[in-house]
């Protein structure tokens, strides 16, 4: 016997598995990783119950006070695993050209030789003692013909079940692959194999990690990480590396995109899909609660991270969620800012690295102005308002998180299962700026809208590790998310905006509009400016009426902005002064501000679309002149 014929006899094949190369597959990572046994997730209520019990038992979980959050658990991580690891994902193209600048590369076969051949490969006996668990799940809805399947292998449990309420995970996913479908294969391991009779941590990981994806065979590979992205390998390798490079081949769009609906009190439904940066507000503004004055206005969420985009014959684009439930940052959300959020968190839910209440509830930053007198913070310890206060200490991590499945969300939008997708009236995007960027502003049109998404800049956030703060170009919201060269990416969208003008010729139909927004201008006392949150409903409401042609905006270098008239401020206090704080165009920040666009356009020079720099210097006459 071979060694993977020796690993055959653990790999308890249920009889409803009828794909020889999944299987074979599955035996030949198994024999890899010298898992313990392997374990093919059905997906089912059972299961997920045990498998959270026997992390209980194994102290990774702890049960929360069940009055309080039914069947809910916290989970704290190590204090090294906490976000996405950037500097640690690699696009392993053939072409170090095709990964492009903003991506860090291996060739494709160094990167094997290093993770699963070499003699000290890291992937080699990296499930030792542990259970490798498959999970079947589609990116997507069942069947439909923008979705796909893939198939993640883990050594980690908590992997499994958070991947049950971020996608549809189990048994009718095999079914659905029959004996030949394809799958995206992705191998994830913490990297942590025990020894015979070596006791487990609480939440295993390695200090070396590895983010790997091979975009041109459509494979992923992740080591040393449990945490969020680095290893729920369906949402940012698969949804957004991997497909992104589909889209491209494809003729389709992966983006890290909410997708709302907003429905008028005539019943007029519009879908808008949103590109912000990691941690800057999709989740809020996917379940946004309009303002007591929009009475009869409705927004329903039909994804808050992801989003797969197909042009349709009639030349509009329609967008499906592919994950079906949320992993959301916690600090912050509250029943001000998110209220169908909280709502959505009474039962069923797995939180991360947030603090644990004495009467076994949670808590975070943000929740409420006054944190109870004690609390065990995130890292085990105990913390009082004192403590906090004395060392700076938070008792939430900044980037700790809720995974809850969709079906929790009291806003969820009918359609956010058709699998034909939504149609898209308009896109936004939107950075995290303390200063320069105004509150909204709309492109003149396709190419402008995509210089604008191309030279977004944002503040980094805690949901990737490293520097917080530091303003950065982050195209599209994907710069740590795009599988292949950014510039060829930017003219994947001028390309599609010509394809759907054509087609959009032919049918009447409009290209959707684009608009920019910053929710985060702060002023002379370093407070945010714009209230944000319920109150975006305003500007959402000046770009509806914009996209039925009838708001009124100023025109200016780099596009159309509202005046203060041009929105309606019932039940709320915005003196014209502060809009011209959260709206204003600073001549000389303009001018720093298209300094940045030249140093990216500099750096993405190979393949960069001559219409960007052309743009540009169309702007920058009109600023001058301005
Ligand atoms: P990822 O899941 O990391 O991709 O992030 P996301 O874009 O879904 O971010 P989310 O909606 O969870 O927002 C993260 C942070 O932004 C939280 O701390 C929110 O409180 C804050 N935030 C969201 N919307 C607004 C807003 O309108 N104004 C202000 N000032 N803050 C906001
Ligand atoms: C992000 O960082 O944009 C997230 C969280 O949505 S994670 O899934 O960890 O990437
Ligand atoms: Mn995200």
């Amino acid at each position: 016997m071979n060694q993977a014929e020796i690993w055959n006899l653990h790999m308890n094949v249920p009889d409803y598995v009828k794909h020889q190369r999944l299987i074979a597959w599955v035996a030949e990572v198994a024999a890899l990783t010298q898992a313990r046994d392997v374990y093919w997730c059905d997906g089912s209520q059972e299961e997920y119950d045990r498998l959270c019990q026997q992390l209980v038992q194994k102290g990774t979980f702890k049960k929360l006070n069940p009055e309080l959050r039914a069947n809910s658990y916290l989970a704290c991580s190590d204090p090294t695993d906490v976000a996405r690891v950037e500097d640690r994902t690699f696009i392993c193209s053939a072409r170090k050209e095709d990964a492009g600048p903003t991506n860090n590369w291996t060739d494709p076969a160094e990167m094997r030789s290093l993770l699963q051949t070499c003699e000290q490969a890291l992937f080699k006996g990296s499930m030792r003692g542990r259970t490798l668990y498959v999970v079947p799940f589609s990116m997507g809805p069942l069947g439909s013909h923008i979705a796909h399947i893939g198939v993640e292998l883990s050594d980690s449990s908590y992997v499994a079940i958070n991947m049950r309420l971020m996608t549809r995970m189990g048994r009718a996913v095999i079914d659905l692959l029959g004996e030949d479908h394809d799958f995206v294969p992705c191998v994830h391991t913490v990297g942590a194999p025990l020894e015979a009779g070596q006791a487990d941590v609480k939440w295993p990981c390695n200090a070396t990690k590895y983010i790997v994806q091979y975009p041109e065979t459509h494979e992923i590979w992740s080591y040393g990480s449990g945490y969020g992205g680095n290893a729920l390998l369906g949402k940012k390798c698969f949804a957004l590396r991997i497909a992104s490079k589909m889209g491209l081949d494809q003729g389709w769009l992966a983006e890290h995109m909410l997708i709302l609906g907003v429905t008028s009190p005539a019943g007029k439904k519009y879908h808008f899909a949103g590109a912000f940066p990691s941690a800057c507000g999709k989740t809020n503004f996917s379940m946004l609660i309009p303002p007591a004055a929009f009475e009869g206005w409705k927004v329903t969420t039909i994804g808050d991270d992801i989003a797969w985009i197909k042009p349709g014959a009639d030349g509009r684009l329609y967008a499906i969620n592919p994950e079906a439930g949320y992993f959301g940052v916690a600090p912050g959300t509250n029943n001000l800012t998110n209220a169908n959020c909280m709502a959505s968190l009474h039962k069923d839910v797995i939180f991360t690295n947030v603090a644990l209440t004495d009467d076994g509830d949670v808590w975070w930053e943000g929740l409420t102005d006054t944190p109870p007198a004690h609390l065990i913070d995130w890292q085990g310890k105990d913390w009082t308002p004192a403590i906090g206060k004395e060392t700076g200490a938070k008792a939430a991590h900044a980037n700790a998180r809720f995974t809850v499945s969709a079906g929790n969300n009291p806003a969820l939008d009918a359609d956010w299962d058709d699998p034909e997708g939504v149609p898209i009236d308009a896109f936004i995007f939107g950075g995290r700026r303390s200063t320069t960027v105004p509150l909204v502003t709309e492109a003149r049109n396709w190419n402008e809208g995509v210089y604008m998404a191309a030279t977004m800049g944002s503040e980094t956030t805690a949901a990737a590790a490293g520097q917080q703060g530091v303003v950065r170009r982050d195209p599209f919201a994907m710069l740590p998310f795009v599988g292949y060269n950014m510039s060829d990416y930017f003219q994947h969208w001028l390309d599609m905006g010509k394809k759907l003008q054509a087609l959009c010729e032919k049918s009447g139909a409009k290209l959707p509009k684009i608009y920019c927004v910053n929710w985060f201008r702060k002023g002379s006392n370093g407070k945010f400016v714009w209230p944000g949150y319920g109150e975006n409903m305003r500007v959402l409401k000046w770009m509806l009426d914009r996209v039925e042609g009838q708001g009124h905006g100023d025109d200016h270098a780099f596009g159309v902005t509202p005046r203060y008239e041009d929105i309606n401020w019932n039940g709320m206090d915005f003196t014209p002064a502060q809009f011209e704080t959260a709206t204003r165009i600073d001549k000389a920040d303009w001018t720093a501000e298209m300094g940045l666009h030249a140093a990216l356009f500099e750096q993405l020079a190979y393949h960069l679309p001559p219409e960007l720099p052309a743009l540009k210097a169309k702007m920058e006459l009109r600023l001058a002149a301005e």
